[in-house]
């Protein structure tokens, strides 16, 4: 039996995730693929229609449908409905089934990196407040962090948030310049924007001078692998995760919930950082 998986997104762009599921498919032996389909935010309905007339065994969605495809499925897992944000899809015998593994998987990133027992006294900053920072102060505030900081430009915005999460942890809103005034406290600071991917590669989202040493310093993006963030606090002795390890995991997740099958994180990662050259 040869299952179809997908992604969904407008524009797809360079995305990772189509090598990365199609290599590990063949080195176990499978002969699903997975393919990236360009969907316009007006035909997202259509397309969700055509998965399930087609019989798409599951798919990811990225920007602009993470919020939008709510409303097309069946299901949506607790996590994923605190979230707001859906970014894999699981079609169980024609129903639509919705989760998000961004959160867990920047979670177990951060657990390859602290021990379990360690992480809950860990006091994080998250910068930025979208998507990636909802799935991932989410599942922090979930997993029983008890100490979390939103920074965000519109404050507005790190307030909702931080209200958000209210209920698993306390959970405090900042602006930008509050947090790099106190950013000695923190003891994980995480990126969540997207200030320093390529092209602008000189940019930072806020500036390093408090920074304590031993902090760990963390960003999502992973073009270019090594930000500037990430250089300029690991230059201040700060000990630094990428964004790759992220995009790994979320990837592995899915593909668990898909297959039933534990991928090689390993080798995936090494096949996306071959292609990242
Ligand atoms: P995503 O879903 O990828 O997280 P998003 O929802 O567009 O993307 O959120 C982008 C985040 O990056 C926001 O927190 C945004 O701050 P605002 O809420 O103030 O817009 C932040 N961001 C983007 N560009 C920024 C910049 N130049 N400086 C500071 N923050 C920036």
């Amino acid at each position: 039996m040869e299952n179809l998986y997908g992604l969904i997104g407008y524009p797809i762009g360079h995305s990772m995730s189509p090598l990365m599921h199609n290599k590990e498919f063949k080195e176990l032996g499978l002969n699903d693929t997975y393919h990236a389909f360009e969907v316009k935010p007006e035909n997202l309905q259509q397309a969700v229609e055509g998965i399930r007339a087609l019989g798409i065994c599951g798919f990811n969605v990225t920007i602009p449908h993470k919020v939008a495809i709510m409303d097309h499925v069946d299901e949506i897992t607790e996590e994923a409905a605190e979230i707001g944000a859906v970014n894999t899809v699981v079609n169980k015998n024609g129903k639509l089934i919705a989760y998000n593994t961004d959160g867990p998987g920047y979670l177990e990133s951060l657990l390859g990196i602290i021990p379990r027992n360690r992480l809950n006294e860990q006091s994080v900053l998250i910068i930025g407040a979208g998507g990636a920072a909802r799935a991932i102060a989410v599942s922090l505030a979930r997993f029983g962090v008890m100490d979390l900081t939103v920074g965000n430009r519109t404050l507005e915005r790190a307030r909702k948030l931080a209200d958000d999460c209210s209920v698993h942890s306390k959970t405090e809103a900042v602006s930008l310049e509050k947090a790099e005034r106190l950013l000695d406290k923190y003891d994980v600071i995480i990126n969540t924007t997207s200030v320093g991917m390529s092209p602008n590669v000189n940019c930072m989202p806020i500036d390093l001078n408090n920074l304590r040493s031993g902090t760990v310093i963390s960003d999502l993006i992973y073009n270019p692998l090594e930000t500037m963030f990430l250089k300029e606090g690991a230059s201040r002795g700060a000990k630094a995760l990428n964004g790759l390890e992220m995009f790994v995991n979320q990837g592995a997740l899915a593909f668990e919930l898909w297959t039933g099958i534990k991928p090689d994180r390993k080798r995936m990662k090494e096949n996306v950082l071959k292609q990242l050259g």
